[in-house]
């Protein structure tokens, strides 16, 4: 891997971008290693959830601009620019967890809110500025960003490109919590550490059915959200996370 880092702990695989010299900017090749990193990690058992995070400085500074500036529109129609990447992230079905710190923008933004939630440095500064560019977001931001904080917030970051910090991103509702700098990636890898002791089964029933939210109408959402805790009776964890609790001991899940 030339553009990530990629650090096991445990049960929890953190991958860091690390284009330092273009703030993490995403070009074709970090894009390309990264979603082999997380199919990879996907299929590996020893992985139960997935941290992402950047540097200090920057978690993504948005797609690579000094790529992007000679493609014509023949070029990114053909190579459908950046579709299949972020189709392959939405894809994964182990969680993954955005830890940004500093600049999250444009395609950084995107890739932040590909991920199943967002903890934030006290430092983080989110926005879509492609408006700046003559361009628009591509990698789904006019739509998660929208659905996250609402109309009206999205639109005035999509047309201004101005940058929101991470107080306002919190309240807004796209940022899950605010944590120090300095304690980001420790306080991102606890949590995810968190993750990896639940049942694999119902932490996917959980991510599937939450993404329903956010794809389908309510009904349609409730009805499958009933089918999935219904289906979590079929596993072994289920009788195992409920005597656990009765019998006042820690679960012993076995993903089955
Ligand atoms: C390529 C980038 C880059 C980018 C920063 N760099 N962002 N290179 N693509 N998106 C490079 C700079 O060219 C510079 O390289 C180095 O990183 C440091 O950046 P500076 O601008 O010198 O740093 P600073 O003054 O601290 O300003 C930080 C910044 C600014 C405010 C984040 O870099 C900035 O505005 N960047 C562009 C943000 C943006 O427009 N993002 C959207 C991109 S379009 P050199 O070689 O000069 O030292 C997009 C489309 C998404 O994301 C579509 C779907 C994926």
């Amino acid at each position: 891997m030339q553009t990530l880092i990629l650090q096991p702990h445990g049960p929890v695989l953190v991958i860091r971008l690390n284009r330092p010299e273009a703030l993490n900017a995403l070009n074709q090749q970090m894009l390309a290693e990264l979603t082999q990193a997380l199919t990879a990690a996907d299929a590996n058992p020893s992985v139960r959830c997935i941290v992402i995070t950047g540097s200090d400085k920057a978690f993504a500074a948005g797609a690579d601009v000094k790529e992007m500036v000679q493609m014509s529109y023949a070029d990114v129609a053909a190579a459908d620019l950046y579709g299949p990447a972020a189709q392959t992230i939405a894809r994964i079905r182990k969680p993954i967890v955005a830890a940004v710190s500093g600049y999250c923008l444009g395609g950084g933004c995107e890739l932040a809110m590909l991920c199943d939630f967002i903890l934030a440095s006290d430092t983080a500064r989110f926005g879509q500025p492609e408006i700046n560019l003559g361009i628009i977001a591509g990698m789904g931001g006019s739509q998660r960003l929208t659905r996250l904080i609402g109309k009206s917030k999205s639109m005035e970051m999509h047309l201004t490109g101005r940058m929101m910090d991470a107080v306002e991103a919190e309240r807004a509702g796209l940022v899950a919590r605010i944590i120090p700098m300095a304690d980001l990636v420790t306080e991102a890898v606890k949590t995810a550490t968190i993750i990896a002791g639940k049942s694999l089964l119902a932490v996917r029933a959980a991510k599937e059915s939450v993404n329903r939210a956010l794809e389908v109408p309510l009904s349609e959402g409730l009805l499958f959200e009933r089918r999935a805790f219904h289906s979590c009776f079929a596993t072994e964890d289920q009788t195992e996370g409920m005597q656990a609790f009765l019998e006042k001991r820690p679960a012993n899940f076995t993903d089955k």
